[in-house]
């Protein structure tokens, strides 16, 4: 069953937080709608603009679609990550979407306000929800390079403007950041700063937490082992923080990173120890049995997992 964004935002809020899982292919929705079903946990199916050039937008709809039509067991929003404007409006238009993330994060606090505000209302003429960004969620090497704590999202800042733009949802920085090295040595989340945001906001406000992959230690050490060549120091979020988050307002994070690890991980194993085998359905099917596992353990972890039946009560309740 295929569901609005932030009705399922509104039932996490406070309680557990919604896995959103990038997509770039076939291997990938299956999987998630699959995992969905196995971990009984609703799911936000999303897209960035890459994965749309990759596959074609019109691809991944209607993969989406018809990923929904084989498990209508399991419960997904679809949902534009990191869209530009031009890229929003072309979510808001298909008609497949239930949400668009605009990330104008990194223009000038005003120019933040007046693009988001532009997208807010596209978006819910058409019945959309909106996420924004406010702080800065990087890559490593960029968070380095500055004063990582002026990075953060202010808390003031963040009422104002979710007060100004009528945004659905807040992405915040508290030290996550993309990609498989978000930390040198310790992780450190600054959840000070979370609980800060979280008391300055409307109350039940969703927030969402970027840059939340884990980055398995032995994913990493399978991919070097099969040679691969990560750092080995990689580092993720400790999914036991998960449990911190979401009295504090996170009802929703993103995992892309972890998934393009598996995916590494599996085809460089698949490829040294079956050198003969060059059907591309083996490494495939082992991929997406280890992505749907990977939700399912995910799902458990952000306290999601057998929540399917409570959601649809609270849906048919509301409609
Ligand atoms: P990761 O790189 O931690 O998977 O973050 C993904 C993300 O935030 C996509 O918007």
């Amino acid at each position: 069953m295929l569901m609005p964004t932030l009705d399922l935002l509104k039932i996490a809020y406070g309680r557990f937080i919604i896995g959103a899982y990038n997509v770039q292919n076939m291997e990938q929705v299956l999987a998630v709608f699959r995992g969905s079903l196995a971990a009984q946990a609703p799911v936000i199916v999303a897209t960035v603009p890459f994965a749309r050039d990759y596959a074609g937008a019109q691809m991944l709809q209607a993969m989406v679609r018809a990923a929904d039509e084989m498990y209508p067991g399991a419960v997904a929003a679809l949902h534009l990550d990191h869209g530009d404007e031009a890229h929003c409006l072309d979510a808001i238009r298909s008609g497949a979407y239930h949400s668009v993330m605009i990330d104008a994060s990194h223009m000038p606090f005003e120019e933040n306000i007046r693009v988001t505000r532009r997208i807010v209302e596209r978006a819910h003429a058409a019945g959309l929800a909106v996420e924004a960004e406010l702080g800065v969620v990087t890559g490593q090497e960029a968070r380095h390079s500055g004063d990582a704590h002026a990075a953060l999202t202010d808390p003031d800042q963040a009422a104002e403007f979710v007060a100004r733009t009528g945004c659905d949802s807040l992405a915040v920085a508290i030290g996550t950041s993309h990609g498989a090295y978000k930390f040198q040595g310790e992780q450190r989340l600054h959840f000070d700063r979370l609980a800060e945001i979280q008391s300055r906001l409307p109350q039940n406000f969703p927030l969402v937490l970027h840059g939340a992959s884990s980055v398995p230690a032995d994913d990493v050490a399978r991919i070097n082992a099969a040679g691969g060549r990560l750092n080995p120091n990689a580092r993720g979020v400790d999914p036991a923080d998960f449990a911190r988050a979401w009295p504090l307002g996170v009802a929703k994070i993103n995992i892309h990173t972890d998934a393009h690890l598996l995916w590494y991980r599996v085809h460089r194993e698949h490829f040294r120890d079956h050198p003969e085998n060059f059907d591309f359905r083996h490494p495939g099917s082992i991929f997406m049995q280890a992505f749907e596992q990977l939700i399912v353990t995910r799902s458990k972890q952000l306290g999601c997992a057998g929540q399917l039946d409570e959601v649809r009560v609270q849906r048919y309740a509301a409609a």
